[in-house]
C-alpha cells in the first residue's frame, strides 16, 4: 500500500485539537484512512458494527467492484477463470499468486492428489455422529479434528507447516464431505481414486458404490468444477474474516478453517444456497409460478421476516458475476440430464424476472447472488440439499487458507481485537444472596 499525497483531518465541535490521519492507496478500489493511532491521539474509538466502512486488512488476493459486478482473483476476471481454467489451477493462483504453467500444474495436481486420503481413524470419529446430523455440524467437527491427526502441520509460524496444511486441507475436504454424505446415506465410504480429476474424484466418492462401476459424466464434472471455482474466494466476507481473526491468535490452520466452516453455515452467508432451494420448493408446493406474486408481497412486507434468498449482497450492488455463470451452468446441466423443463428452474427464472423489474429490489439494488442458481445445479447433479453448504465450504477452503497464510506473512499482522462502546451498568457491589 502507498501513502497518498493528501490526508484526512478529523475535527471536533467542542474545540478539541483536530487530528491528521494518513490515507493509503491500494492498487484499485477505495483509499483507506489509517486510524491506528486514533485512540492514542484522541482517547476515542471508531464505531462500525458489521464493518460497513472498515478495512480490517490489506490483501492482494481478491478484488470485487460491487457497483460494476466485477470479481477478480489475483487480477484475473472470474469469467475467464471459470471458462479457461480448472479448479486446481485456480487454487494454485489463489495460494501462490500466479496461474501455473504446464509443469507447475502437473506438480501441484500431483501434490494435492496424493493427499486425498484421510487417516483411517477419521471414520471412527464420524461414527460418533447421529446419522441424521446436519453435514455442516459434521464438517465443523471433522475439519477441527484434522488437527488431532496431522501434528506435523499445526505450527502456523512455520512456513513448511502452513504449506503442507494448505495442501492437506484442499485435498481432504472432498473426501470429508463425501464421507459425511455416505454416512448419512448408510452407504460404505468410497476411497479416493487418484486417476480422476479433483471434481471427478469427488463425484466418484459421492455417487459410486463398491458393487457397480461408476462413470463420471464430463458435463457434471465440469459443472462441479465451475461451482468450486466460483466459490473459491470472495475477499473479506464473514467466514474469511472469521478465519483471519481465529488464526490471528496463532491457532493451528485446521482449527482456523473449522471456525470458517462454522461461520459459513449461517443462512445469511453460505447457508443461503440451502435456504434458497428450500424457499423454491416451498413456493412450488404453494402452487409454483402462479404464487410468485403472493410470495413477493411477503418479501416486501418488512413485518413478515421473509427474504428472497439468493438475492442481495453486502458488496454487489449489481448482478453478481458468479450468478450469471451459474445460470449458464444450470442450463447446461439441466440440458445434459434432460431436465430442461425443471419446474424449480422455471420458478427461479420467474422470480428473478419479477424481482429485477420491481421497485423494491431496483431501489435497494438487490440482484441474484451466487446462491440463487447453485442449488438448482447441485440438486440436478444429485447432491442433497442439506449438503449444499458443505460443498461451498469445500470450495472456499482454498480462499480461507490463502487469506490465512497472507495474514501470517504480513509484517503488520497482529492478533485481532476489536474495541467496543460500553453501554452496560457502571461499577456496583455484589450484595449477599438474601438482599438481592
Ligand atoms: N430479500 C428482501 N429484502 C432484502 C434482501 C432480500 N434477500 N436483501 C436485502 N434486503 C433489503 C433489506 O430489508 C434492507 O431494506 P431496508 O433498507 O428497507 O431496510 C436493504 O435491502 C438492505 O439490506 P441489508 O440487510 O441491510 O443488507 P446487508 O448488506 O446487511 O445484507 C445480505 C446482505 C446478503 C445478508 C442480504 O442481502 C440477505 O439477507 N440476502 C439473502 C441471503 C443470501 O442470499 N445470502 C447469500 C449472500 S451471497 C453468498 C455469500 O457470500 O455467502
Amino acid at each position: 500500500m502507498k501513502l497518498a499525497d493528501n490526508k484526512a483531518t478529523l475535527s471536533f465541535s467542542n474545540g478539541s485539537p483536530s487530528v491528521d490521519l494518513p490515507i493509503y492507496q491500494g492498487s484499485i478500489g477505495p483509499d483507506v484512512i489509517d486510524i491506528r493511532k486514533l485512540y492514542a491521539q484522541t482517547g476515542m474509538f471508531t464505531y462500525d458494527p458489521g464493518f460497513l466502512s472498515t478495512a480490517a486488512t490489506q490483501s492482494a488476493i481478491t478484488y470485487i467492484d460491487g457497483d460494476k459486478g466485477e470479481l477478480l482473483y489475483r487480477g484475473y476476471p472470474i469469467e475467464q477463470l471459470a471458462t479457461q481454467c480448472d479448479f486446481l489451477e485456480t487454487c494454485h493462483l489463489l495460494l501462490y499468486g500466479e496461474l501455473p504453467n504446464e509443469q507447475a500444474k502437473k506438480t501441484f495436481t500431483r501434490t494435492v492428489t496424493i493427499h486425498t486420503m484421510v487417516n483411517e481413524q477419521m471414520q471412527f470419529f464420524l461414527r460418533g455422529f447421529r446419522r441424521d446430523a446436519h453435514p455442516m455440524a459434521i464438517m465443523t467437527g471433522l475439519v477441527g479434528a484434522l488437527s488431532a491427526f496431522y501434528h506435523d502441520s499445526t505450527d502456523i509460524n512455520n512456513p513448511e507447516h502452513r504449506e503442507i496444511a494448505a495442501i492437506r486441507l484442499i485435498a481432504k475436504m472432498p473426501t470429508l464431505v463425501a464421507m459425511a454424505y455416505k454416512y448419512s446415506a448408510g452407504q460404505p465410504y468410497m476411497y479416493p481414486k487418484n486417476a480422476l480429476s479433483y471434481s471427478g474424484n469427488f463425484l466418484h466418492m459421492m455417487f459410486a458404490t463398491p458393487c457397480e462401476d461408476y462413470k463420471v459424466s464430463p458435463v457434471l464434472e465440469r459443472a462441479l468444477d465451475r461451482i468450486f471455482i466460483l466459490h473459491a474466494d470472495h475477499e473479506q466476507n464473514a467466514s474469511t474474516s472469521t478465519v483471519r481473526l481465529c488464526g490471528s491468535s496463532g491457532t493451528n490452520p485446521f482449527a482456523a478453517i473449522a471456525a470458517g466452516v462454522a461461520c459459513l453455515w449461517g443462512p445469511a452467508h453460505g447457508g443461503a444456497n440451502e435456504a434458497c432451494l428450500n424457499m423454491l420448493e416451498d413456493i412450488q408446493r404453494m402452487g409454483g409460478v402462479a404464487k410468485v406474486g403472493e410470495f413477493m408481497n411477503q418479501v416486501k412486507d418488512k413485518n413478515s421476516g421473509v427474504r428472497l434468498m439468493g438475492f442481495g449482497h453486502r458488496v454487489y450492488k449489481n448482478y453478481d458475476p458468479r450468478a450469471k455463470l451459474m445460470q449458464e451452468t444450470c442450463k447446461e446441466v439441466l440440458g445434459e440430464l434432460g431436465l430442461e423443463n425443471d419446474p424449480l428452474f422455471k420458478l427461479a427464472m420467474a422470480l428473478e424476472k419479477i424481482a429485477l423489474e420491481d421497485d423494491y429490489f431496483v431501489q435497494r439494488k438487490l440482484y441474484p447472488n451466487v446462491d440463487f442458481y447453485s442449488g438448482i445445479v447441485q440438486r440436478a447433479i444429485g447432491i442433497p440439499v442439506s449438503l449444499f453448504t458443505a460443498i461451498f465450504a469445500l470450495a472456499r477452503t482454498v480462499g480461507w487458507i490463502a487469506q490465512l497464510n497472507e495474514m501470517i506473512g504480513d509484517p503488520e499482522y497482529k492478533i485481532g481485537r476489536p474495541r467496543q462502546l460500553f453501554t452496560g451498568s457502571l461499577r456496583r457491589d455484589v450484595k449477599p444472596l438474601a438482599e438481592r
